[in-house]
């Protein structure tokens, strides 16, 4: 049994963590009173953010509050008016513009990719810039090409040649070229319709998870921040309205203005700070492969009670679905599906419970971007486990 005593002492040890951790914050970028104007109009107006190192920091506000001109300020492509920005301590004033892009990464929703260029002459950008051997730049391209999911065949490919969601790919895997620590991102996904930019978010969260940089990311969409980001800074008139974590953003709006850009449905919005990947089952699935055939498939799922069996490749890779269907007879039949409803790893709760409300589907196989099997949700489980507040009226 814990004594008071222990609990005190415990209470201190927590506390010194605490302590140690605010002083080990590492801030990878820091804007100090930063202004930028443009002959009268104020842009950027004494702005103040500190970005700490491997975060993903969202920029959000209406056209024209100053989010590129905040960008542009970071990498030198804007001249700063007022205050200081500095890169890991440094002003980068000081930094060699070389240097400078090596550092940070540039991805920007139109004018992309160079046209004339393949897609590995595009990615190979910066590493030539910096003289690497060809080499080293081709196995450089190819891990890229893979971690952005596009197959070898498309380092040949011409940008005309893609589609909008394949040319963000691209742009990503070019940015990333050299491995620069920073990453800024203009609106990367704002020119990619809907569905596949949440293909797009779902992997860039999972490439993020393993290369972990501290990017900014602009964005005029609050579900797109809400759903990407760790932190969100709000601009308004080139001014910081708010800058915090998701989660307080959501449920502790600083002003009318924040809770207006939030929009109505804030408790269906804060699904969207959860992940599906913390929802899938702990229960045992049949996965089979291609070759099984349906007479065992349809054996062992009697055996195990379950009536759905999924079909990996070598790989795991989900490639099909098999489900029982009681007959009239009180008989099971056995039916195939080549292209099951599934959801990402890294989609928020509210579009995998889309999916399946859309679908009808009362449990779906979560599958990562390489679209490997991950395991199950299921709707009731889901339900067990969320709590949907309702808001409170005044009536
Ligand atoms: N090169 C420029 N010359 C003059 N005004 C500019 C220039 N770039 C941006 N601005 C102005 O600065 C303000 C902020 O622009 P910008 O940073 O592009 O906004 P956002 O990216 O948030 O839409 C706008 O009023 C815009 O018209
Ligand atoms: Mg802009």
């Amino acid at each position: 049994m814990n004594s008071d005593k222990d609990k005190i002492e415990n209470k201190e040890v927590n506390n010194k963590k605490g302590q140690e951790k605010e002083k080990t914050k590492e801030y990878t970028i820091e804007l100090k009173n930063a202004t930028k104007r443009f002959g009268n109009d104020v842009a950027v107006d004494n702005l103040s953010l500190s970005i700490e190192k491997g975060t993903l920091t969202m920029l959000i506000g209406p056209s024209g509050c100053g989010k590129t001109t905040t960008m542009k300020m970071i990498n030198r492509l804007v001249q700063l008016d007022e205050g200081k920005i500095k890169l890991n301590g440094t002003s980068v004033y000081d930094i060699d513009p070389v240097q400078l892009r090596r550092t940070i990464g540039y991805v920007i929703q139109e004018i992309g990719l160079f046209p004339h260029f393949t897609v590995f002459d595009n990615i190979a950008t910066v590493p030539r810039l910096l003289k690497w051997d060809e080499n080293k730049i081709k196995k450089r391209v190819e891990e890229l090409l893979d971690m952005v999911t596009l197959d070898s065949s498309y380092a040949y490919r011409y940008p005309l040649q893609l589609s909008g969601g394949e040319r963000q790919r691209v742009g990503l895997a070019r940015a990333l070229g050299a491995d620069p620590e920073v990453l800024l991102m203009d609106e990367p996904f704002g020119a990619i319709d809907p569905i596949n930019r949440l293909k797009l978010h779902d992997s860039f969260l999972e490439i993020q998870e393993e290369i972990k940089k501290t990017i900014v990311f602009v964005t005029h969409d609050i579900n797109e921040a809400i759903k990407l980001g760790d932190k969100i800074a709000i601009l308004r008139d080139g001014k910081l309205v708010q800058y915090a974590v998701s989660t307080d953003i959501l449920y502790k709006p600083a002003n009318q203005f924040v809770e207006n850009l939030l929009g109505q449905d804030r408790s269906l919005k804060a699904l969207t700070l959860k992940r599906t990947k913390d929802f899938i089952s702990s229960e045992d699935v049949l996965t089979v492969s291609k070759e099984t055939t349906e007479e065992e498939i349809s054996k062992q799922l009697q055996k195990k009670n379950q009536i759905v069996a999924f079909v990996l490749d070598k790989n795991d890779k989900l490639i099909g679905r098999y489900w029982l269907e009681k007959t009239k007879k009180d008989k099971f039949e056995i039916n195939y599906d080549e292209k099951p409803v599934l959801t990402e790893q890294n989609s928020t709760l509210n579009e995998s419970l889309s999916t399946m409300f859309s679908s009808g589907e009362k449990m779906l196989p979560v599958v990562n971007r390489r679209n490997k099997f991950m395991g199950i949700i299921r709707l009731d489980h889901i339900l067990s486990l969320i709590h949907i507040s309702e808001p409170t009226r005044p009536y």
